[in-house]
């Protein structure tokens, strides 16, 4: 087969090397891919949102499956173009994947269909918004989200009406996030451990990938601002089989089940951000995609081929065969520009990454890099994951921190306690 990935990030990096080792595929591209996929294919410089010029190359290039990293082509419709053009392509169309783009339209689902969740209320002009968080009826902290796609950055936990009005004032009055702000959530705070619940379906059966732990803060014990992800572990210490059943039952398989029933067919990764409260757990958000920082782990641990599951799924056949993963855990720690989530210089010299990927047992993913004649440099908030899987979480860690050591650019920042206190239970 000639598989085209599209997207830039670790995640399209961890993908790449996945496929690449199938003995289906035949010829890779990477669309826009990054420094690091160019060893396994060949990149293509092709943007992610230009679905027509996308949907010509696959067309030209005779491509017999296109997988797609990020959420936005997928709300773009690139899967309906592609479709139209009778052109195999894994991801859900644009009908379904609004269970990502719009939040509001998120929540009503859920609420029609008895999915928990938060508590909320939605606002279309900041004046509802501010009566809405005057009101008492969600009392601090309480949650204001931007509707729409904001790169993870678009929800503001606010601890008093002050910082709410703020939120407010940046997602609809300043429009930080365009678009995304014309509505926003506000909602009820949950407490509880998060964890990352993926799984591929073809629309009608689920398949669950093994579990994982995003650490989503930005600094060292969960503080400062929440990031696309700083770092992830797998499988999570939190989620263990009777709950695992549980999301499965009580909210993978109704909002895969009732999303066809709605006439949105659902084919592609479900992701479920779930918080696991005192009352059971509650959906955070959706996401119509592989989780980034996620995948990375997880690709690590997966033994099948990635290739032949996404075909079955494209046949409507997601549990034809059994998914194999390494009883090891797994674990990736990111490298992130000096400033990120917020505004950050590029440019910067990255030394070291080939010294990191000799260590035996380490694996570099790329994320924002570029190549400068032979020089790798900065080009993006995130830009490498270090990752390994090893006996043990703890072996696991530091054998990732060790390849972290020879890696340097300046302004790096990484979090040093990824994976740390979070022990050895049996999860699936
Ligand atoms: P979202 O994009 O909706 O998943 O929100 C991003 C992050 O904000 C989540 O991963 C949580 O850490 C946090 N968050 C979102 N909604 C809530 C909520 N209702 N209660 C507590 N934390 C939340
Ligand atoms: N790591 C969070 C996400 O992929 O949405």
């Amino acid at each position: 087969m000639q598989i085209l990935v599209i997207g830039s990030g670790a995640r399209e990096h961890a993908l790449a090397w996945k496929i690449s080792q199938s003995p289906l595929c035949r010829k890779l591209y990477c669309a826009p891919g990054n420094p690091g996929t160019m060893s396994l294919g060949e990149n293509v410089p092709l943007n992610p949102a230009d679905i027509e010029r996308l949907a010509d190359f696959a067309q030209t290039k005779r491509i017999d499956l296109t997988v797609v990293g990020p959420e936005m082509p997928l709300a773009l419709g690139i899967v309906d173009e592609f479709e139209k053009r009778r052109l195999r392509i894994f991801g859900p169309n644009k009908k379904a994947a609004e269970i990502e783009e719009s939040k509001v339209f998120a929540k009503q689902f859920m609420t029609r269909h008895n999915i928990p969740t938060a508590r909320y209320r939605a606002a279309s002009s900041p004046p509802r918004a501010r009566e809405i968080i005057k009101s008492g009826e969600f009392s601090f902290p309480l949650v204001v989200k931007a509707d729409g796609l904001a790169a993870g950055k678009g929800v503001f936990i606010c601890r008093a009406p002050d910082k709410a009005d703020e939120a407010v004032q940046r997602i609809m009055v300043e429009k930080e996030f365009g678009d995304a702000g014309a509505r926003v959530l506000v909602e009820e705070f949950l407490t509880g451990k998060e964890v990352s619940f993926i799984a591929l379906t073809d629309g009608i059966k689920v398949r669950p990938l093994v579990s994982v732990m995003d650490h989503k803060a930005l600094l060292d014990g969960d503080q400062g601002p929440n990031t696309g992800g700083m770092g992830a572990i797998s499988p999570s210490p939190f989620l263990d089989k009777n709950l695992f059943a549980e999301v499965m039952d009580g909210i993978l398989i109704p909002t895969v089940t009732r999303l066809l029933e709605e006439g949105r067919k659902f084919r592609g990764v479900i992701y479920c951000g779930l918080m696991l409260t005192e009352k059971g757990p509650k959906v955070l958000e959706y996401n119509c995609r592989f989780g980034d920082p996620e995948t990375q782990p997880q690709m690590l641990r997966l033994k099948s081929d990635l290739v032949e599951i996404i075909s079955d799924a494209l046949e409507d056949n997601v549990l034809a065969r059994g998914m194999e993963w390494t009883g090891r855990p797994a674990g990736c720690v990111v490298l992130a520009s000096g400033g990120y989530p917020g505004a950050y210089e590029k440019k910067k010299w990255i030394q070291g990454v080939d010294d990191a990927a000799r260590l035996s047992g380490v694996t570099v993913f790329h994320a924002g890099t570029k190549l400068e004649g032979d020089r790798l440099l900065t080009g993006g908030g995130r830009v490498l994951a270090v990752c390994a899987s090893e006996e043990t979480l703890a072996d696991t860690m530091r054998r990732i921190y060790s390849g972290v050591q020879l890696i340097s650019f300046e302004g790096m920042h990484y979090r040093k306690d990824i994976g740390a206190g979070l022990g050895e239970k049996e999860s699936p």
